[in-house]
């Protein structure tokens, strides 16, 4: 090979790879004593197996830092170039997947290719794009998440802990949130209906930093008028007020668009729901944006817009800057918010004291997403990377934004200014809600 050497400072290589390395690990834990069956099964029509997920994960890697970025040939054939490829086959036919172990195989030999090439390449002119596989994985990593839980949601009972493998099962998870929060400093009283004032005025929002995806930027001043943001996501507890008071069947509470999706897909419960007092305390979970819509309408309130959801978020009214992440500049940790499928469940919704905002919210990152009233759309001045249709293709006035990240979602993948998009009738993802006071 004949790569051409530069002064990247090595820490910043050794960083990279050691974020890669962690990342590869989870990712590879979670198809621990997964059958062949599972690996090829379309459990829901808009997500591909498990198994093609696992290998668009290399192909992605391979594609664009040993092809592109190294210039060398791909391992990958003709064939699995089409099937792997973001815009290849359509989702219904990536069901005829190599085996386990050949994808094992495919994953292994890019990452030596790929690490090997990081040793010598120019790291100062490629950083966003090796930042950028590094998320790319972690994403993928989350819908594999949402594939299995999906899969095993249409055949296993619903149990105390739906969806999760019972060899991932932590029983402990409640102390788990907490643990290192020294004893005084831990907020265990049952959350109220609590609202926070966020004064008017602007706000820098979006990210153009080395990590920031396409979508988050160019940052921008918004300005906003004083609003009212609840300090928590909306609880089972509170989201059982609505379903006792039938807010399944009132259409008053919901838009048209959402009482016509109801009928569509006659619901009575989210998807996640667990019926026990147990999980009073915990975020709801498995919502579609019109569900939150018709709660925020049974409650008088509203769903937030992304503006509103990422100043709460990020905005200090001391300083008037605004951080990375609620709580500063520090990566997500579970000290900080239940993320990276640690738990692999839901947490109380005030669990997390170290990482609430500096205006006071509690769980904006992490546990679950959060539906917003915004459509997903570039911002002003918007740039595609690495390829359009990473975001761009989905700016189609379909998609609404989502905030915040779940319990599976990987600490890169995390942060204040971070869009997630789906379709608003779409309930398999980690998704929750709050609301602000009109
Ligand atoms: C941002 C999660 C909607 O999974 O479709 C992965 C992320 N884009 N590969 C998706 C993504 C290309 C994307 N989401
Ligand atoms: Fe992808």
């Amino acid at each position: 090979m004949n790569f051409k050497t530069n002064n990247t400072a090595p820490e910043k290589r050794q960083q990279i790879k050691q974020w890669m390395q962690q990342c590869r690990a989870s990712t590879l834990a979670l198809f621990e004593g997964i059958e062949y069956d599972t690996f090829c099964h379309q459990a829901h029509p808009d997500f591909s197996p498990i198994g093609w997920h696992l290998g668009h994960i290399a192909f992605t890697e391979s594609l664009w830092l040993w092809e592109r970025c190294a210039g060398m040939p791909s391992i990958f054939s003709q064939e699995y170039r089409r099937l792997y490829a973001a815009d290849g086959l359509p989702k219904t036919e990536r069901v005829k997947l190599p085996t386990i172990e050949q994808t094992c195989d495919y994953l292994d030999k890019v990452r030596s290719q790929v690490f090997e090439y990081l040793e010598m390449a120019p790291l100062d002119e490629q950083e966003r794009l090796w930042r950028f596989i590094l998320q790319h994985e972690s994403q993928h990593c989350e819908t594999i998440i949402l594939v299995i839980l999906v899969g095993q949601a249409s055949r296993l009972p619903k149990v105390g802990q739906a969806g999760c493998p019972p060899h991932k099962r932590d029983i402990s998870a409640p102390q788990i949130a907490q643990a290192g929060c020294p004893p005084h400093k831990r907020d265990i009283s049952a959350p109220v209906d609590e609202i926070i004032e966020i004064p008017g005025g602007e706000f820098a929002m979006g990210n153009d930093s080395i990590d920031a995806l396409d979508n988050e930027s160019p940052r921008h001043r918004v300005d906003l008028d004083t609003y009212y943001i609840d300090r928590y996501p909306v609880t089972c507890k509170q989201y059982r007020e609505f379903m006792q008071a039938g807010g399944y069947q009132n259409p008053k509470l919901w838009s048209d668009e959402g009482w016509k999706w109801l009928q569509e897909n006659p619901v009575t419960k989210p998807l996640y729901w667990i019926d026990d007092s147990d999980w009073d305390n915990h975020p709801v979970c498995g919502v579609s944006w019109y569900e939150a819509e018709a709660y925020a309408n049974f409650v008088g309130k509203r769903l937030p817009t992304e503006a509103e959801w990422e100043k709460a978020a990020s905005w200090n009214s001391q300083t008037g800057q605004s951080s990375t992440y609620p709580w500063g500049e520090t990566i997500p940790d579970f000290q900080l918010c239940n993320n990276n499928h640690q738990i692999w469940q839901t947490t109380p919704v005030n669990a997390y004291l170290a990482g609430k905002s500096a205006c006071g919210c509690y769980d904006m990152l992490g546990n679950v997403w959060e539906w917003t009233a915004t459509w997903f759309y570039g911002y002003d001045g918007f740039a595609s990377y690495p390829y359009s249709g990473y975001s761009q293709s989905y700016f189609d006035g379909q998609h609404r934004v989502l905030k915040g990240g779940s319990w599976a979602t990987r600490p890169w993948a995390m942060r204040c200014s971070f869009r997630n998009w789906y379709y608003p009738g779409l309930r398999e993802i980690l998704a929750g809600f709050r609301c602000v006071s009109y």
